[in-house]
């Protein structure tokens, strides 16, 4: 198991940049003003940097770390809120950013939690979608691309915490 390795690139460095500053463009259209991004650790951590670089004017961030795979390309339904926000979340603006909607139930989670603390308006951006993996249905207003049911590395996303650094998705056969 250890020793598996992406197998081909499905997406490359150059489609992610065009697609993240195209995803900022549009979500600061959307959001002109102050906008809160709230990003998951650890897999949304690249998807999230090169997103902010794109987005001019008044932009704050916070972190927080949920743990939803134990290891290997499985889910176990469960979701644990590991790291909690430093700040609150009242009459703001804020943007969820997340690697992968795969099942759903991360996300769904997610936004249970972070509507329970009164933000403004609450929405979700996501670098991936599985849609043929969903179990709950959960709203997601960006997606940056939809992909077929692979396990998928790279660009902050895992494979038992190894290949988040390289810089394209790559696959990971089964
Ligand atoms: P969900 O709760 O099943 O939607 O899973 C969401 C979380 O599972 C994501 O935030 C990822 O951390 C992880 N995940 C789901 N699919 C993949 C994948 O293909 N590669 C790496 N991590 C994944």
């Amino acid at each position: 198991m250890a020793d598996r390795h992406p197998t081909r690139v499905l997406i490359s460095r150059e489609q992610l940049d065009t697609r993240v500053a195209e995803m900022a463009r549009q979500i600061r259209a959307d959001y002109p003003g102050n906008l809160h991004i709230v990003a998951v650790l650890k897999g949304a951590f690249m998807f999230m940097s090169d997103l902010v670089r794109n987005m001019e004017g008044s932009v704050s961030m916070d972190f927080m770390a949920v743990s939803s795979y134990a290891k290997g390309t499985t889910s176990s339904g469960e979701v644990r809120l590991v790291k909690d926000l430093d700040t609150a979340l009242d009459g703001r603006d804020v943007l969820i950013v997340e690697d992968i909607v795969d099942t759903g139930l991360t996300l769904t989670y997610l936004q249970e939690i972070l509507r329970a603390r009164n933000p403004r308006t609450l929405r979700t951006a996501c670098l991936l979608s599985k849609p043929s993996r969903r179990k709950v249905d959960v709203g997601v207003e960006y997606v940056g691309f939809t992909i077929e049911d692979h396990f998928v590395v790279g660009y902050g996303l895992d494979y038992a915490e190894q290949f988040r650094n390289l810089p394209y998705i790559g696959v990971i056969e089964s």
